[in-house]
């Protein structure tokens, strides 16, 4: 027995030798000094000794007993002290390293193109006007030159106020061209001014949502005419789309609050599916425009006589999505983070024309 022990134990310093983890180790000791280790055994069995025997046999054990508690033990400080190094090093900081930038956030494709026109038109001296969410009738309408009976004023498409008073009912308005009168009123001619903002309709289904998002824009002064109004068209798109050239239609249309009226194509392909801007021989509207009609400069306090202007109305929605190849309109307001992660912006970053709008 006592050699076979020995060899036991000898085998059992060499496993605790290259243990390289406490579970391991563990395993280990409890097969030398557990209940059913083999020190345990070998001390059990002493009494079956000839009592001449068991005094060496039994020093012979102990000796063996405190041999493998002293390498387990050791080894287990080893074991320790490595994991303690491992761990320091894993989560070492280094204080000299500059402060990361973290941005969570992004920014919704809509704020981001409202951005980038307002820069764009900025860059032209086009100064951001606003007007309310909720409008008078006569501003949303009338002022515009609407006549009473024009189709857009009814129930079916335009959200009215429920509590507003009859004689001067108040409506979501449906479009941001009050805010061209309303900045006549308040700066007078010459004036340059682009309005953002929302926009309502009572549509809703694939291509329409109930709350959407227009940019206007005006210039007025004496003798502002339709040239200037296709080329400041022109250089706003070879700068929104980041094109040298972009191919425009302008298409006679009509609009109560402009004469001429015209819509505003944009030179396009399909390939594989894909919309490709600027090329090819597609079209695709993405604006409404034309002279103001002498209606609503007078509604604006100017004399029509004297002063002449254009004006322009075209949907965020449509830009960010021809722009930026956003297939869905849907998803523009489901507030998925998902979504706005995929489409969205870095936030702290300021679109300019000579920068670059994207960051
Ligand atoms: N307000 C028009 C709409 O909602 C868009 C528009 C067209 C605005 C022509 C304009 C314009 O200023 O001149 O469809």
């Amino acid at each position: 027995m006592p050699e076979e022990i020995a060899s036991e134990v000898s085998r059992l310093l060499e496993a605790i030798a290259v243990a390289d983890d406490a579970a391991g180790l563990e395993k280990i000791r409890l097969e030398a000094l557990g209940r059913k280790g083999i020190i345990t055994a070998a001390l059990k069995s002493l009494g079956g000794l000839p009592p001449e025997a068991r005094r060496s046999v039994g020093q012979e054990i102990n000796s063996h007993k405190t041999t493998l508690q002293n390498a387990i033990e050791a080894k287990a400080e080893i074991l320790h002290t490595a994991e303690r190094d491992a761990r320091m090093k894993a989560e070492a900081l280094d204080v000299s390293l500059p402060p990361q930038r973290v941005i969570a956030g992004k920014l919704h494709p809509i704020s981001q193109v409202i951005a980038e026109v307002t820069a764009i038109f900025a860059d032209m001296g086009f100064s951001v006007a606003e007007g309310p969410d909720i409008e008078s009738d006569e501003l949303n309408f009338t002022a515009l030159n609407f006549p009473p009976d024009h189709p857009a004023r009814e129930m079916h498409d335009t959200f009215y106020m429920a509590d507003s008073p009859e004689e001067a009912p108040m409506v979501l308005r449906t479009h941001t061209s009050p805010v061209q009168v309303r900045a006549l009123r308040e700066y007078g001619a010459p004036i340059r001014v682009i309005a953002p903002g929302r926009t309502y309709r009572s549509d809703h289904d694939m291509t329409h949502s109930p709350m959407f998002h227009q940019i206007e824009g005006v210039m007025i002064d004496k003798s502002t005419h339709f040239a200037h109004l296709k080329g400041c068209l022109h250089d706003f798109c070879r700068a929104f789309f980041e094109l040298d050239n972009v191919p425009l239609r302008f298409r006679p249309s009509f609009f109560p609050f402009t004469e001429p009226s015209a819509e505003v194509d944009i030179g396009c392909s399909r390939q594989d599916g894909r919309l490709i801007i600027g090329s090819g021989a597609d079209w695709m509207e993405i604006l409404g425009c034309g002279m103001m009609h002498p209606n609503v400069i007078a509604s604006g306090g100017l004399d029509p006589a004297e002063y002449q202007g254009f004006a322009f109305g075209m949907g965020v929605e449509r830009l960010a999505m021809l722009k930026y190849g956003m297939p869905d309109l849907r998803p523009f307001f489901d507030g998925e983070p998902h979504w706005t992660r995929h489409y969205g912006f870095p936030a702290l970053e300021t679109p300019s024309p000579a920068r670059g709008l994207r960051i």
